[in-house]
């Protein structure tokens, strides 16, 4: 049966350039997708709790109509049933970033028209319409022709912010900060005050300094330089050498990894960390350099999983570019709780 772009399919939002892995990876869901145009997929209805990682947003496709106000209100109004966030957007693409006018141009005048309709409140955010047990109403604009509608319960949302883009405000000495910083918001939870992380491939120091900045101890593991600021810090001990090499003196709380190294070596010293039972949690950064990226990070979550790592989930966060993000959590002792299962603040 082929896939039509009709009510009923679902859309989803990728990064640009990363449709072909989500189509594979529903496709090993036992999902059939196919690419819509740059930056989305169109699929079947996907399994109740399937969370693809390449993914950055879906909506079920209620509704396809012309990118004006009244055409959309009146699209939308009936799948209001609770208070709701208004999330209107186009995909992450040269050609879907070309709508961002017509994007903003249509969020004034369509959120006006809602209100005056008098329909369930309004929020402000996912955020708000999550803790509100409320919707997501989707407007996905594919081009100046035409928009897909879609309602989808907050809590349930695959993000929570606007097509799955959370951009996040990080200083610190290395870009991959804000991977870590996205990661602790799409999980809801990170290392605390006191806790002990373990940082596999530190260098420069970015993801050591959001864990400090949290109150956190790190033992930041690299062969290469750590900033000098960071090594100063008291909270903070630099292991100069290999990831392989390195063995700690007590159990971590966190086990945090983004080491560009082979995704299989990675899994697998990650894998021992979890099966000699050497940190609770994990927020790995594995990277895939290679066109098969679907099937390797299935490998790489049942390599995972051989450690003992469970409720192992990834995802390709706004701000990985061929990477994706993977967290896990290894339960031992009385407080070891698995992180929450949805996103948590970001949106
Ligand atoms: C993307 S950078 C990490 C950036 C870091 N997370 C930050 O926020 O500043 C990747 C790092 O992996 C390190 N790396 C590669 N192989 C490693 C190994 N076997 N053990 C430890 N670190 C390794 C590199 O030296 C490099 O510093």
């Amino acid at each position: 049966m082929s896939l039509l772009l009709a009510p009923g399919a679902w859309l989803w939002t990728t990064r640009a350039g990363a449709e072909r892995d989500l189509t594979e990876e529903l496709a090993l869901l036992g999902t059939a997708a196919r690419p819509l145009q740059d930056g989305l997929v169109l699929s079947a209805p996907p399994p109740a709790g399937a969370e693809p990682a390449f993914a950055r947003q879906g909506l079920p496709v209620a509704a396809l109509c012309a990118p004006e106000v009244e055409a959309v209100a009146a699209a939308l109004r009936p799948l209001l049933r609770r208070p709701y966030a208004l999330h209107l957007f186009s995909p992450d693409s040269e050609a879907g970033n070309a709508l961002c006018g017509l994007v903003r141009g249509l969020q004034g005048p369509l959120t006006a028209r809602l209100d005056r309709d008098g329909g369930p409140p309004r929020l402000d955010s996912g955020v708000a319409a999550r803790a509100a047990g409320g919707q997501l109403a989707q407007v996905c604009l594919m081009s100046d022709k035409q928009v897909a509608v879609g309602v989808v319960p907050a809590v349930s949302a695959h993000s929570l912010a606007p097509g799955g883009r959370l951009r996040v405000r990080q200083g610190g000495p290395a870009r991959s900060a804000r991977k870590l910083a996205e990661a602790l918001l799409w999980l809801g939870r990170g290392p605390e005050r006191g806790d002990l992380c373990v940082d596999l491939g530190a260098a420069p120091g970015g993801w050591t300094r959001v864990a400090l900045a949290r109150g956190a101890r790190v033992i930041a593991v690299d062969p290469g330089r750590l900033a000098p600021s960071l090594r100063a810090e008291r909270r903070v001990r630099y292991v100069p050498y290999s990831a392989f090499d390195f063995v700690p003196e007590e159990p971590a709380d966190w086990l945090l990894c983004d080491m560009a190294w082979r995704p299989l070596e990675v899994a697998a010293l990650l894998a021992r960390w979890g099966r000699r039972r050497w940190a609770r949690f994990l927020i790995a950064n594995i990277k895939l350099p290679m066109r098969q990226r679907a099937a390797m990070l299935a490998r790489v979550k049942e390599i995972l999983a051989t450690g003992g790592w469970v409720d192992v989930r990834a995802r390709q966060l706004y701000h990985d570019r061929d990477e994706v993000t993977v967290a896990a959590w290894r339960g031992f002792g009385v407080d070891a709780r698995p992180p929450q299962r949805r996103a948590g603040r970001d949106g």
